[in-house]
């Protein structure tokens, strides 16, 4: 299975890729959490997105596509995969399309994950996350078991860079200019499924279940 996951930042999609990940055994690919490697091994990639992600602007589709035509050739990859994150611009998912079509793939859902701009806010600037090991967390919605530590590894938990309001309202303006014409972009292969993204995570999972099968 290929699957899409879609929305504005915050709605969701990582947490709901690990989910999916788990359920459906094929892999969850994180644009965002590849960059963020990348920015703290401090590697030539990394610097230069670095100066894109702190501003909440988009990193160039150039350096995504190349780095996306590689991972998706990946071994863990040929059962199928989540893509969260990507693509993020009409000239991604065109790329995409290629992509597919040299591999010889097929796409077969897009999810678009739909959550209210107030509650998006809200859900970020409250959002931990471990530098370790990458988990989630919320300090409301979804707490760790002890105060700011990870229940996976023990790590002490992040606030990311960018969930700052400031930076988060500009995410939002980016993902409307850039990010919303996919809705169209999709809408139109008939492949795309708007799920309703406002509830508890284990809620929005089984909305996501019933569409997957
Ligand atoms: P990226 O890491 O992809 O960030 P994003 O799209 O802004 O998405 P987020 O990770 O912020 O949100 P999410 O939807 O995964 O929500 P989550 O599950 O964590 O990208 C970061 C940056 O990298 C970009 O700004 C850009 O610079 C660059 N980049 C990445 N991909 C790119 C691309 N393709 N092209 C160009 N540049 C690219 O949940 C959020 C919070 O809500 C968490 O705290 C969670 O616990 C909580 N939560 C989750 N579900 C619920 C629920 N049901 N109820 C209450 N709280 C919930």
């Amino acid at each position: 299975m290929i699957l899409i996951l879609l929305g504005a930042p915050g709605v969701g999609k990582g947490t709901q890729g690990v989910l999916i990940s788990k359920e459906y055994g094929i892999p969850q690919i994180s644009t965002g959490d590849i960059l963020r490697k990348e920015v703290k091994e401090e590697t030539e990639l990394g610097k230069k997105a670095k100066v894109y992600m702190d501003k909440g602007e988009l990193v160039p589709d150039d350096v995504i596509i190349g780095m996306m035509e590689n991972r998706i050739k990946e071994d863990d990859c040929k059962n199928g995969f989540i893509l969260d994150g990507f693509p993020r611009t009409v000239a991604q998912a065109e790329a995409f399309d290629e992509m597919l079509k040299k591999n010889n793939l097929q796409l077969d859902r897009v999810l678009l994950i739909d959550v209210p701009e107030e509650e998006i806010i809200d859900r970020l600037t409250g959002r931990r996350v471990c530098p370790s090991c990458g988990a989630v967390y919320h300090i409301k919605n979804n707490p760790p078991k002890k105060d700011n530590i990870c229940d996976q590894c023990g790590s002490k938990l992040i606030q990311r860079d960018d969930d700052t309001e400031e930076v988060v309202k500009n995410r939002l303006e980016v993902y409307k200019k850039s990010t919303m014409p996919l809705v169209e972009y999709y809408t139109k292969t008939g492949k795309l499924v708007k799920i309703n993204g406002v509830g508890t995570i284990d809620e929005i999972f089984g909305r996501i279940k019933e569409v997957l099968g």
